[in-house]
C-alpha cells in the first residue's frame, strides 16, 4: 500500500522526512507551509501540490506530517486527530508538557495514530546499546551518562533561536537523550540541572535524572561547542557491566569555520539514515507491519522531564515529576 501524505512544514526537517517517504514507497500529495514560496518549491522537488488551506491537506492524506516550528505543532496535531487522519510529528511533541499530553489525549480519543520523531530511538548505536541492556549483559542499570554536543547555528530560523519557541537548548536538543535516558531506565520521577554557562548564544546544560526504579542519569547538551562539530556519548553502567560508545574523531583540531557547515547539524553515526529508518517505521506502523516503537506517552513525558529541567535551572531546586499532572 502506498500511503498519502501530507506535509506541513517545508523546511529542514520536511526535507529529509520526504527522503524517508520516498525510501518506504509513500507519495508525498500535499504540502502546506506559511512562506508560500518554500511550499510551492517542495511540492515542484517531491511531486505533491501545495493545498490551498489546512482542511484541504488533511481531507486529501491517510497521514500528517508536522515538521513545522515546536510552538506549532499541537494545534495541527489537534487538527489531524480532529479530521481522524494519522499524525506524525517531529520532537518535541509540543512546547509544553501540557500541550504534549493533551496532543496525547486528543489523538487516543480520536483513535488515530501519533507517531512522535523520537530519531535517536533509530540510530543503530543506541538501538544496540539498548538491547545489550535488555539482554541483561550489564545487569541492573545504575548509572547512564549521555552527552549530546554541537553549536547553534548561524543560519538557524529565527523562531529556533528564540526559547519560547522552540525551548532552547533543552526541549529541542536535550530532549533526544531525556527520551532516550527513559527508554533505559525507565520513568523520570525527578530532575536537577544547570546551566553551565552560554557561548554567543549557545546554552551548555547539565542535567541529573532519578528515574523510578533508582536508576541515574547525566544528561549534557550543549549548543557551545565550535561550529561543525557534533559529539555524542553513551555510558550505561550496570550492577554487572558498562557500555559506552563515543562518537567524535580519534583526533581533531577544528579551528576554521567551513562555508559549508549546515544549518542542522546531524550527529554521527554509520549506516542508512536514521531518520529515513525512522520513516520507514512509521510507514510500517501506519500499514500494520509493525507496532511503534515510540508510545505516544512516551514523548509527552520526554516534554514533562524537559519542562522540570527547565524549571529546575530558573529556580536552583530539584523538581519532583508526575506529581500533579
Ligand atoms: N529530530 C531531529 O533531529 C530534529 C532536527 C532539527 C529539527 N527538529 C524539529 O523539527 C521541527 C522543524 O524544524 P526545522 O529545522 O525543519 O525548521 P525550519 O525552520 O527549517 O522549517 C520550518 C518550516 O515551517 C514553516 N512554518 C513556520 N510556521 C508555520 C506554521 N504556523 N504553519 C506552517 N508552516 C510554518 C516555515 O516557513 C519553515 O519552512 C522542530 O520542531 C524541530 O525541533 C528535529
Amino acid at each position: 500500500m502506498t500511503l498519502r501524505v501530507g506535509i506541513v512544514g517545508a523546511g529542514n526537517m520536511a526535507t529529509v522526512h520526504a527522503d524517508g517517504w520516498g525510501a518506504a514507497g509513500d507519495s508525498i500529495i500535499a504540502v502546506l507551509d506559511a512562506d508560500a514560496e518554500r511550499a510551492a518549491e517542495f511540492a515542484a522537488a517531491t511531486g505533491g501540490r501545495v493545498a490551498d488551506d489546512l482542511d484541504d491537506l488533511l481531507r486529501s492524506v491517510d497521514v500528517v506530517d508536522i515538521c513545522t516550528p515546536t510552538d506549532t505543532h499541537l494545534n495541527y496535531v489537534l487538527a489531524g486527530a480532529a479530521a481522524g487522519v494519522a499524525v506524525a510529528c517531529e520532537k518535541p511533541l509540543a512546547r509544553t508538557g501540557d500541550g504534549a499530553r493533551s496532543a496525547v489525549a486528543a489523538c487516543r480519543e480520536a483513535g488515530v495514530p501519533l507517531l512522535v520523531g523520537h530519531v535517536v530511538r533509530f540510530f543503530p548505536e543506541y538501538v544496540e546499546a539498548r538491547a545489550r541492556v535488555a539482554a541483561g549483559d550489564i545487569g541492573d542499570v545504575a548509572v547512564v551518562r549521555l552527552d549530546r554536543s554541537t553549536y547553534l547555528p548561524a543560519g538557524a530560523s529565527a523562531w529556533f533561536k528564540d526559547p519560547a519557541r522552540s525551548g532552547g537548548v533543552v526541549h529541542d536538543l536535550m530532549i533526544h537523550d531525556v527520551d532516550y535516558a527513559a527508554w533505559i531506565a525507565g520513568t523520570v520521577t525527578r530532575a536537577y540541572a544547570r546551566l553551565a554557562g552560554s557561548i554567543d548564544g549557545g546554552d551548555h546544560v547539565l542535567a541529573t535524572l532519578k528515574h523510578e526504579g533508582g536508576a541515574i542519569s547525566h544528561v549534557q547538551a550543549s549548543w557551545a561547542f565550535p561550529v561543525g562539530s557534533f559529539r555524542t556519548s553513551i555510558e550505561i553502567a550496570g550492577s554487572e557491566g558498562l557500555i559506552t560508545r563515543h562518537a567524535a574523531d580519534p583526533f581533531r583540531s577544528l579551528v576554521a569555520v567551513s562555508p559549508d557547515v549546515p544549518d542542522v547539524p546531524a550527529p554521527p553515526t554509520s549506516g542508512e539514515s536514521p531518520y529515513v529508518t525512522q520513516i520507514r517505521h512509521f510507514s510500517d506502523v501506519l500499514q500494520g507491519k509493525a507496532t511503534s516503537r515510540i508510545a505516544p506517552e512516551d514523548a509527552a513525558a520526554a516534554v514533562d522531564v524537559c519542562d522540570a529541567i527547565a524549571t529546575s535551572i530558573e529556580s536552583g531546586q530539584a523538581v519532583q515529576i508526575g506529581e500533579n499532572l
